[in-house]
């Protein structure tokens, strides 16, 4: 069982569920007559992309890339590697980059600097969770789901050593898990 694995529930099924009906409203009212192109940045944002674009009433394509992660650590390392390019060119295109979480703000920096390299016609960014208290960098951040304490968090997509992405809430491990007390 992995629920019992987990100290604490943070945001419920619920609560992302709502929150992604509303983000979806309010991005969609922000492309209005535009077609966007969505990049998720794999693999903890899936569940957030899949919900999300779900709730788009604007036309829209959707595209992936990969970074490198923390591997079974809990934190940055503060170096970024792409695995996993686009598809496609995004020159000319409205693009969304949709994160599941920010922590130190590395990540983002980084992608963000690469895909303006590119020459989209707008770059914006939703990701669903933001831990203020951890940022490093300071991001520009279009829309953010919810601020979360400084806490590491799995499920929704989010992953402690490629486990408990499947978890419909998010949630807290508890430190046994991860060799804590
Ligand atoms: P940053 O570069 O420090 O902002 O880290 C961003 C990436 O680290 C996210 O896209 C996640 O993949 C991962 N990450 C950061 N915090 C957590 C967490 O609490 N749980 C799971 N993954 C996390
Ligand atoms: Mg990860």
């Amino acid at each position: 069982m992995l629920h019992q694995d987990i100290a604490e529930i943070l945001i419920t099924e619920e609560q992302l569920q709502t929150r992604a009906r509303e983000l979806g409203a309010d991005i969609s009212a922000a492309y209005a007559d535009r077609a966007p192109l969505l990049i998720a940045v794999l693999k903890g944002s899936v569940m957030f992309m899949a919900d999300l674009m779900r709730e788009l009433q604007v036309p829209h394509a959707i595209d992936f890339l990969a970074t490198s992660s923390y591997g079974a650590a809990t934190e940055s390392t503060g170096v970024v590697r792409i695995l996993k390019d686009l598809d496609d060119p995004i020159e000319g295109r409205d693009v969304l980059i949709v994160e599941d979480i920010i922590d130190s703000g590395n990540t983002l920096d980084y992608l963000r600097t690469l895909l303006l390299a590119r020459n989209p016609a707008s770059l914006r960014i939703v990701t669903l969770l933001s831990k203020p208290a951890r940022r490093e960098v300071d991001v520009p951040v279009d829309w953010v789901g919810f601020e979360i304490p400084d806490k590491f968090v799995i499920g929704y997509g989010l992953d402690y050593d490629e486990r408990y992405r499947n978890l419909p809430y998010i949630g807290v491990l508890k430190p046994s898990v991860y060799g804590g007390e």
